[in-house]
């Protein structure tokens, strides 16, 4: 059963618009590709962040009055999926100081676009926590798929997953979202479709080549 509800999608404004152009774009160099992708990597970071569950806190302010605000509930950590999803950690760390991170290995096979699982490594009282699951790409969801059966395996409720993402698929998301629907996937774009190598398209490219080593 899917739950569109849990599909969030950043607001398609000009300056995202202008982001996603240049790093979409195979004349852009490397340093601006890591540059622009980790302005977008921010605003999706910001968005996870507005969806964690806050209670109530009154502080009193510089003229002495009272403020009634909020303060987040719960801890949080994050967990990327490398080699790709690393490239997100430090936008996290920026807004979340000294914030805990696991990571997950796993690579897709390039014949047949499966992903396998290498190894992991996750706070051992990640139970406890909202993960922020990390990966720019959502292709045919397989990756982020094997990634939630491991968090789920260490007892991470779905509820608590934040699945961040800079560019998905239409395929990807169905898929991901009918098999983990509690699960809230925040993503900054949704593409066409998958093409013939089931790379997204129009995509950009293989993000884990630009940001690390093209
Ligand atoms: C990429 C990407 C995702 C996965 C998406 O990683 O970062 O993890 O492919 O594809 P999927 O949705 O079809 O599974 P890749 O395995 O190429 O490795 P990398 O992180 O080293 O670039
Ligand atoms: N991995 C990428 O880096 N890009 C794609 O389009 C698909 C998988």
């Amino acid at each position: 059963m899917s739950n569109q509800d849990n599909i969030l999608v950043l607001p398609q404004t000009n300056q995202l618009l202008s982001l996603y152009t240049i790093i979409r774009d195979k004349a852009t160099s490397r340093s601006d590709f890591i540059f622009y992708s980790d302005r977008i990597i921010r605003l999706l970071v910001e968005e996870g962040l507005n969806q964690l569950p806050v209670t109530p806190r009154t502080v009193q302010t510089a003229t002495g009055v009272n403020f009634d605000g909020v303060t987040f509930q719960g801890k949080i950590c994050g967990v990327s999926i490398m080699r790709a999803g690393e490239s997100m950690e430090q936008g996290l760390r920026d807004c979340c100081r000294s914030v805990r991170i696991g990571k997950i290995l796993i690579q897709r096979d390039e014949e047949t676009a499966l992903p396998k699982l290498f190894y992991d490594k996750l706070p051992e009282d990640i139970a406890d926590r909202y993960v922020f699951l990390l990966d720019p790409m959502l292709a045919t969801g397989g990756s982020a798929a094997m990634a939630v059966e491991v968090l789920m395996s260490r007892n991470v409720p779905q509820e608590r997953i934040l699945f961040l993402n800079l560019v998905a698929s239409p395929e990807g998301i169905t898929l991901f979202n009918k098999k983990y629907p509690k699960v809230k996937i925040i993503t900054g774009v949704v593409d066409q479709g998958l093409d013939d190598n089931k790379y997204i398209s129009p995509g950009l490219g293989d993000f884990g080549d630009r940001y690390y080593c093209v």
